[in-house]
């Protein structure tokens, strides 16, 4: 059987913060299942935010910038599982991961508002792991999770949340409720 392939993204800039921790726990198991992991930890790379020039739907079928995102764009074609985290910050992602974010909009096809059940560039049957993490309660930003989302699910993911919430930002915090919930993602995603 083909190894799945993950790739994921960490959008904190704390290596070893709640949501790294969180990712980990879903990609360690997901490996002992088999699949393969490769980690993009955007705050050590090299990007730009999307410049709004829309070459990806004129020029080009991909983001014309030349960075360390264009791997990682290059990467979501073939990946199986892509897990995405970041902390909330200030009611949003953080800014390393909204850049990035924002440049995954080359994943969509010029036509997307007249065909937007066919809109993303990504080959169809790809998983998103989304993982948020904050220190106010679980209903405080419930729509940063909906709206990424449901972003997610426009480039054709089929999505899956873990949101961690009312955490403390000393770097051990617990979180071992929300790294079982990932462990059991893994186990439901990655067969043996
Ligand atoms: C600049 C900054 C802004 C933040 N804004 C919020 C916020 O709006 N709401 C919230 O609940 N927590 C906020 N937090 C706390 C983080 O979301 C929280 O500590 C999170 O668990 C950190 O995740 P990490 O350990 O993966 O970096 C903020 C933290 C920082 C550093």
């Amino acid at each position: 059987m083909k190894r799945l392939e993950i790739i994921n993204i960490l959008g904190s800039p704390r290596k070893n913060g709640t949501t790294a921790r969180i990712a980990k726990a879903f990609t360690e198991t997901a490996e002992r299942r088999g699949a393969t992991v490769k980690d993009y930890y955007l705050n050590g790379m090299q990007y730009r935010g999307c410049q709004g020039c829309e070459g990806c739907h004129t020029r080009s079928e991909k983001c014309i910038l030349r960075d360390d995102a264009t791997q990682i764009l290059e990467d979501l074609f073939t990946a199986d599982i892509t897990v995405f985290s970041s902390p909330v910050y200030f009611g949003d992602t953080s800014g390393q991961f909204k850049s990035f974010y924002d440049r995954m909009w080359s994943l969509i096809r010029p036509e997307y508002i007249s065909n937007p059940t066919d809109a993303s560039r990504l080959p169809k049957g790809k998983i998103a792991l989304l993982i948020l993490s904050q220190v106010d309660t679980r209903v405080a930003h419930e729509d940063v999770l909906k709206r990424y989302s449901m972003y997610l699910k426009l480039y054709g993911f089929s999505v899956k949340t873990i949101l961690a919430s009312d955490l403390d930002m000393k770097p051990n915090t617990d979180i071992s409720t929300y790294a079982l919930q990932a462990e059991q993602i893994a186990r439901e995603l990655v067969l043996q």
